[in-house]
């Protein structure tokens, strides 16, 4: 590994720094390397709850794949370099929950990132947007499906097919953020209640996790009968029984992760 991607521990809470401030933090094909490598290794670290991802510096959280890679690319080369495992769909899918420290331009393919962790918090002086109709492009990190999901069709058409950038306000007006917070506080909020997430059972967060998703792809029935399974799997784990027995004991219940 180089240093383009930074793990930091807090607690529980492990976060990865994309760590390239002079690009803006731009996507390289390193950086997508190395997100990928930590996160694996955090996948297996029973140390680690929750994971954040943020940008280096003050003033990008990520501005999108990096536009360098591009030029002179063949579709071929496009597609090798689009093959699984893709970030994006690692942090859907990572066992454990992921939250963006969105701390700058959030752009292209980083904006594409923030929208496949869990949850987004920004900083009031973020902007957001999906640029690439300037470049002759469209988003390809899952933007075009990601973006209505959480915004509605009318937000993502504008964003998409203007390329215009919002502010954070905004963001969070339409749902593409949930809590906005002052620049100079971002990280102690984050890491505030990245810590509380953690603390939980990191086996009921991933059947949690695992049942939230489940609703991108699943219909309303079959999502409910899912849940109701997940739900009735919970009565197996010894973290349930302690959960239970926590608060019916007034105590604080002690996880165990089985
Ligand atoms: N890929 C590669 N390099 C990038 C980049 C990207 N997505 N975004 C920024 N950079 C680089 C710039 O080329 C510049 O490098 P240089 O100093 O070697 O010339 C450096 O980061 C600083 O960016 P700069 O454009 O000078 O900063 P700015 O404050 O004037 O503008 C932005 C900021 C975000 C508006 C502008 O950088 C931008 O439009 N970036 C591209 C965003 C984009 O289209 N993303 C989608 C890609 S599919």
């Amino acid at each position: 590994m180089t240093d383009v991607v930074l793990r930091e521990d807090s607690g529980r809470v492990a976060v990865l720094t994309v760590n390239r401030p002079d690009k803006l933090n731009a996507l390289s094909q390193g950086v997508r390397d190395e997100m990928l490598a930590h996160l694996e290794a955090i996948a297996a670290d029973d140390a680690i709850g929750v994971v954040v991802v943020t940008g280096a510096g003050e003033k990008s959280f990520i501005a999108g794949a990096d536009i360098g890679e591009f030029a002179g690319r063949s579709p071929f080369d496009q597609r090798a370099a689009m093959a699984s495992p893709r970030i994006f769909d690692a942090m859907a899918t990572f066992p454990k929950p992921v939250i963006a420290m969105i701390n700058g331009f959030c752009l292209g393919g980083g904006c594409e990132l923030a929208m496949s962790c869990d949850l987004r918090i920004a900083a009031d002086t973020a902007r957001f947007g999906q640029p690439e109709i300037k470049l002759g492009l469209i988003p390809g990190g899952g933007g075009t499906q990601r973006l209505p999901r959480l915004v509605g069709m009318g937000h993502a058409m504008r964003l998409i097919l203007s390329g215009d950038m919002i502010p954070a306000a905004e963001a969070k007006e339409i749902g593409l953020v949930e809590l906005v917070v002052p620049a100079a506080e971002l990280r102690e909020k984050t890491l505030e209640l990245a810590g509380r997430i953690a603390a939980m059972s990191p086996l009921t967060l991933k059947v949690a996790k695992e049942s939230l998703r489940a609703s991108e792809r699943l219909p309303i029935e079959e999502g409910l009968l899912y849940e109701r399974d997940l739900f009735s799997l919970c009565f197996s784990t010894e973290d349930m029984k302690e959960g239970v027995a926590a608060f019916l004991e007034k105590r604080k219940p002690e996880w165990q992760g089985r």
